[in-house]
């Protein structure tokens, strides 16, 4: 595990981007696993720069996501796809059916689920996940449980993790109760992972990730399992980092 701090957001997301572009510069082909929430954005908008100054084509990238909220539309401003396609896919050139996220308007669930795991198989493995952590130490919502899946499935979100993510919606009412998850077994199948964690809100759950046993009560303290997973952080989460 590699561990970089950062001195302010910016940075960080400038680096995060840059490990995402070297990649697709590289392997152009490369399929990226992607993340939603507050963490990804400014790395996204760094990758939409890249592309339109040149640097970049996305044209034979393919992206799986992480996760989707159950019954919200896909043009539901909230919704994990419509996130995507404002943040990211409607600016650059990626060809929108190598575009993938879990249909959370599903009639059967535990078919999306399958048909998703099929998707993630047809994609091959993925090249680099991006990932946030939720504060409660869950990675895509594979929430804190006894156990946890291998494979994509239907999660009930925690009151903390709705709560969280209030501030993206009008109440706490609108918030979905039930979201679909990529599993654990497709998270750490990646090759290499990218964890992206800011905020002195964080600082606490990373470091119980990193340090602290490996447990399903963190699902984030199975990355420890990982051989390579890449940390970026700012200030506020490792200020020990930054003042030396
Ligand atoms: C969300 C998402 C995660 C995300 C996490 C942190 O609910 N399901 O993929 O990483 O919670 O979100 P944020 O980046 O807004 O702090």
């Amino acid at each position: 595990m590699i561990l970089h701090c950062f001195k302010n957001a910016a940075e960080l997301d400038k680096v995060a981007a840059d490990f995402m572009l070297a990649l697709v510069r590289a392997k152009p082909n490369a399929v990226l696993g992607l993340a939603t929430g507050s963490t990804p954005v400014g790395a996204y908008q760094h990758m939409v720069q890249a592309y339109q100054q040149g640097t970049v084509s996305f044209s034979q990238v393919k992206t799986v996501n992480l996760d989707e909220y159950v019954g919200l539309a896909v043009d539901h401003p909230e919704s994990y796809r419509q996130f995507m396609q404002t943040q990211l896919f409607n600016h650059i050139d990626i060809k929108p059916e190598n575009t993938h996220v879990p249909n959370g308007m599903a009639t059967d669930i535990a078919a999306e689920c399958r048909r998703y795991d099929d998707v993630l198989s047809q994609q091959g493995t993925v090249d680099m996940q991006f990932l946030g952590l939720g504060l409660n130490g869950h990675i895509g919502f594979n929430e804190p449980n006894d156990s946890l899946s291998r494979f994509t499935h239907q999660v009930t979100l925690q009151p903390e993790t709705r709560l969280a993510n209030q501030r993206f919606f009008n109440s706490l009412d609108e918030v979905p109760t039930h979201a679909l998850s990529m599993g654990m077994g497709s998270i750490l199948h990646a090759k290499t992972i990218l964890l992206v964690v800011k905020g002195a809100s964080k600082a606490a759950i990373l470091d119980r990730a990193l340090n602290g046993p490996i447990t399903t009560q963190v699902p984030a303290s199975l990355l420890q399992m990982h051989p390579r997973v890449i940390v970026l952080t700012d200030c506020d989460v490792s200020y020990k980092c930054c003042n030396g």
